[in-house]
């Protein structure tokens, strides 16, 4: 994936950001991304957190948790990663606003955690996700993870849920 290092801060937002494709640019977490994040949880996720979590994640390690936006600062999708396991990161929302599905925006976010994570020497990352989210199993076994443990009832509405892992 060509990703265009630009130092430069967005007219839109004034944070630091680089380009990854013509629309696509990628910068670290704001706090004001959190409505629009929030609404993607909902309709992708099914699940609603209160402001207060996604700040204090936000904290745990900045560089983990990612956002695309458009070249109009629009955000399109986010990636929150947390490393609280020695040597590992662990995926624990990951999701692209409908409207921007299928157009690179997801491999954008997974192909720069990845490189997060090797600069902090991170070698495994984890994740779970629904048996039933084939959609997100095929993206995730497209970029290298696999199934490494079944967790039964692991969803509030008693879905299990796959582990998955990959090496870097
Ligand atoms: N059908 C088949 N393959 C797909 C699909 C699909 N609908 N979507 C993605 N892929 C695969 C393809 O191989 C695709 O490459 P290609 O387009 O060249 O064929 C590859 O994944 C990369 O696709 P992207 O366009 O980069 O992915 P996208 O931006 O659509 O984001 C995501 C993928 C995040 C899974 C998105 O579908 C989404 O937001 N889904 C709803 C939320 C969700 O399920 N999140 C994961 C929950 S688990 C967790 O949060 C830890």
């Amino acid at each position: 994936m060509r990703c265009i290092a630009d130092t430069a801060q967005t007219p839109h937002t004034g944070y630091p950001l680089f380009r990854v494709t013509e629309d696509i640019f990628l910068r670290n977490f704001h706090p004001s991304d959190i409505p629009k994040i929030s609404e993607i949880v909902e309709e992708a996720l099914h699940e609603h957190y209160e402001p207060s979590l996604y700040i204090s994640l936000s904290r745990e390690w900045p560089d983990g948790y990612l956002v695309d936006v458009d070249s109009a600062g629009k955000v399109q999708g986010f990636l929150l990663g947390v490393a609280q396991v020695p040597g590992e990161a662990r995926i624990l929302m990951f999701a692209v606003d409908a409207a921007w599905r299928r157009r690179g925006v997801g491999g954008s976010l997974m192909s720069t955690f990845f490189q997060r994570c090797r600069q902090r020497q991170l070698r495994r990352v984890t994740l779970e996700v629904r048996v039933g989210n084939a959609t997100a199993i095929r993206f995730y076994t497209k970029f290298g993870f696999t199934i490494t443990d079944l967790l039964r009832g692991y969803y509030t509405d008693g879905e299990n849920g796959y582990q998955m892992a990959r090496y870097l």
